[in-house]
Order: C-alpha cells, then structure tokens, then sequence
C-alpha cells in the first residue's frame, strides 16, 4: 500500500496556540496542514479568516491546505491567495460557477481542490476532475471534528479513484471527517492518497507526535 500523505486538521487544536501546534505536527512528520475555514452560514460554525492563513504561513513550511466551507468562495480567492494557500478547495455545493471559480484560483498560482458533503452525489464532483489538484470526500458533515466516520464515505472514494486512474488524472483523493488509526487503512485501500484528521492527532492522550506515529503504523499495516 503506497503510503498516504498526513494533513493533521487545527479545528481540534488550541486556536490560542495554533503556531506551536503547527510546529508541533511538522516536527512529528505532518505532510500537510489542513486548515478549516467556516463562515458560520455554509457550515453552523465559525473559525477564522484569511489572516490566520497569512500568519500560519510563516509559522510552517508544510502546504497550507485550505478547506472552505464558506458561502460565495469566489469571492474569497484572491484573499486566500494573497494568504499563501497551497490548496484552496470549495465545496461544489457553495460555488455559484464551479468551473469559474476553479479557474481563477489555478489563476492565482494556486491549486485548486473540490469537496462535496456527505448528502451530494459523486456524479456532483466528476465532471470537474480534469481541472482540479485535489478532490477531497467528507465522511462527516463539515463544522465540527469529532465526528463518526460516514461509512458510506468509502463508496465516494473507489468511485473518484476509479474515475481518477480512468482518466490518467494524478490528483490527490483526500478524506476528511472521523479519521482514527482504526479506519485510516480502509480509506487508503479504497483510494485516498491523503488523510486528515484532526480529533485523532490533537485530542490522543499522548499526543500530537505519538498519534501521527499510531496512524503511520497503521497504514503500513
Ligand atoms: C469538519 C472539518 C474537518 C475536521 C475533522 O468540518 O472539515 O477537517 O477538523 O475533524 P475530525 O478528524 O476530528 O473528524
Ligand atoms: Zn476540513
């Protein structure tokens, strides 16, 4: 099994804290950080703007992996951009013209990444694939961590992954909601190349270091 890429989710770490959180999970081996935007109107909470992003930036050399679960994305592009996101990725569901939006933050230099909620159709996110870096599949409702993983999640994930390698398409699949070492080899075997977690890695009673440690023993099986 080819090992998955880390994206640890500051949602579940101390927003007081969030520079040494982030140094942290760099230092445990992080490959990504995921970074949750909610506007409280899209999702029923609400996080930060793009002057976190900006100051997170400077905290970490790890790609900034920006999932926004906010109304009216494109009206955000260019200040995400402006923030240094590595990947901006808009719920399908929010974006007024998908293939619009899409466009402008590859405009931007930066890479695009699309995600559909639990409720929206695969067939929603595949016409788009040809123009995306990045097609994440929630397995829980997005505005909180600490959710139970949506089994049905995994379905999503063998049908991107199919259309993906059909089409000779090297995206990252991406899997976000209710990640544990118990499941995240599930997930792999189905497709996702990258994992985020977020509950798992911030709340484990050992810690941030020794979780990433149990997930990448866990998918090396
Ligand atoms: C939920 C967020 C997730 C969240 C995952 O809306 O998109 O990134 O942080 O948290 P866990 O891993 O605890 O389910
Ligand atoms: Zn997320």
């Amino acid at each position: 099994m080819t090992e998955p890429k880390f994206a640890p989710s500051i949602l579940s770490a101390d927003f007081a804290r969030l520079a040494d959180a982030v140094v942290a999970v760099e230092r445990a081996g992080a490959d990504w950080i995921h970074v949750d935007v909610m506007d409280g109107h899209f999702v029923p909470n609400l996080t930060f703007g793009p002057k976190m992003v900006a100051d997170l930036r400077k905290a970490t050399r790890l790609p900034l992996d920006v999932h926004l679960m906010i109304e009216r994305p494109e009206d955000w592009v260019d200040r995400y951009a402006d923030a240094g996101a590595t990947y901006l990725t808009i719920h399908v569901e929010a974006a007024g013209d998908v293939p619009r939006t899409l466009a402008a933050i590859r405009a931007r230099g930066v890479r695009p990444g699309l995600t559909l909620n639990p409720e929206t159709p695969v067939d929603a996110v595949l016409p788009h694939l040809g123009s995306i870096d990045l097609a994440l599949v929630m397995s829980v409702h997005p505005g909180f961590g600490g959710q139970k993983f949506i089994e049905g999640a995994l379905g999503k994930v063998k049908s991107i992954r199919e259309a993906l390698d059909a089409r000779r398409l090297a995206a990252e699949l991406e899997v976000d909601g209710g990640i544990k070492p118990e499941n995240a080899a599930r997930v792999v075997a189905a497709g996702a190349t990258v994992l985020v977690a977020g509950s798992a890695i911030f709340e484990d009673p050992d810690g941030p270091v020794a979780a990433l440690r149990k997930f990448k023993q866990a998918v090396r099986g």
